[in-house]
């Protein structure tokens, strides 16, 4: 698929996701085949007003090709300031604008979802960066606020409208934030509202399901969030079941830790040992799930603040594997 003039090739994208699709992540989903990524959401605000932080998670992988630069925010004038600022500072392919985010902070400031209960300053957004953007621009949205205001089809024909070259969309509302299922049959309707590349998502954690999602929706892309989280694996399992293979076998439980320290070896690189090894935690605990016994170890990990104490407490494990697998 295209998006614009940006070639994807394959069919599953790891979603963006603030506090853990950092470049590391990112980097070990496209070893498994990712073919898209997305950088955590970045605050128009923050780009504007020059913050470092902001700044950092700008940071693309090595290679880290197409991917998209995902910014946050309902003002105008900076959205307009903070466009050129994160095409330049992170050299994405695309502009990706967040309209999806439920937490009370961001829809508090009237960003994220909350630009889905006001179209106009909606639409004032996506022109603006469609303006200000050299490459293209894509919006992430979800079905609506609430139940009872579904606005997606509308919102997503007003996107199209505004000059966005592809759309994503979440198939929950705001309110529901994480929980309940996706609604797949909303998002197919999304897909027939509009003519540009359509991106779906929500509760990917198989190959099967993405045949199904796709299948159901007509989506030219799957886009996996928290199904792949310790779970890299998905995203070649996912290419295996759409080409017609077999889907390879799971990875065990020595793999599962090769990768993970990957992971962390790359965050490190990039953050430095300590902030890498706090968040690390959640990581090798979602790279463990599933295995008995985990919970001393999880709290060993819990006070590790080297690679090499990490090396040690995955040397543990393994030599105990028989009693954990
Ligand atoms: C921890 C976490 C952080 C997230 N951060 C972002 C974000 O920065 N930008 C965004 O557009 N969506 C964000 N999302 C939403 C995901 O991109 C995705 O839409 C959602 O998790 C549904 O997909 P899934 O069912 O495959 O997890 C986040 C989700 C989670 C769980």
């Amino acid at each position: 698929m295209k998006i614009a003039n940006v070639e994807i090739n394959g069919h599953s994208a790891l979603a963006p996701m603030a506090g853990v699709a950092d470049a590391a992540f990112r980097r070990v989903a496209r070893e498994f085949g990712a073919s898209y990524t997305v950088t955590e959401m970045i605050s128009a605000k923050g780009l504007m007003y020059g913050d470092r932080k902001t700044a950092e998670l700008m940071r693309l992988a090595p290679g880290e090709h197409p991917v998209a630069v995902q910014i946050f925010g309902s003002d105008v004038e900076a959205v307009r300031i903070a466009v050129p600022l994160a095409v330049e500072g992170s050299r994405a392919d695309i502009l990706d604008i967040n309209m999806g985010c439920p937490t009370p902070k961001i829809v508090n400031n009237g960003d994220g979802c909350a630009l889905m209960r006001d179209l106009s300053r909606a639409e004032r957004v996506i022109r603006t960066a469609v303006a200000a953007s050299p490459l293209p621009v894509t919006v992430k949205f979800r079905l609506g606020w609430d139940e009872g205001s579904r606005n997606c089809v509308e919102f997503a024909r007003m996107a199209q409208a505004a000059g966005a070259s592809a759309i994503c969309v979440h198939g929950r509302t705001r309110m529901q934030q994480y929980a309940g299922r996706a609604d797949w049959d909303m998002l197919a309707r999304v897909r027939e509202a509009v003519d540009i590349p359509f991106v779906a998502n929500g509760d990917v954690c198989t190959g099967a399901d993405a045949a199904s999602l796709l299948q159901k929706t007509g989506a030219d892309l799957v886009m996996v969030g928290r199904g792949a989280l310790g779970n890299p694996w998905l995203f070649r399992e996912i290419e295996a079941v759409l080409a017609g293979r077999e889907a390879p076998p799971a990875p065990d439980l020595a793999e599962r830790l090769s990768v993970a320290a990957r992971q962390i070896e790359y965050a490190a690189a990039d953050k430095g040992e300590r902030i890498a090894m706090l968040e690390a935690r959640k990581h090798l605990a979602w790279y463990l799930k599933g295995y008995r016994g985990m919970a001393s170890y999880r709290a060993r990990f819990s006070s590790v603040t080297t690679l090499a104490e990490m090396y040690a407490v995955m040397d543990e494990i393994l030599e105990r594997r028989e009693s954990l697998e």
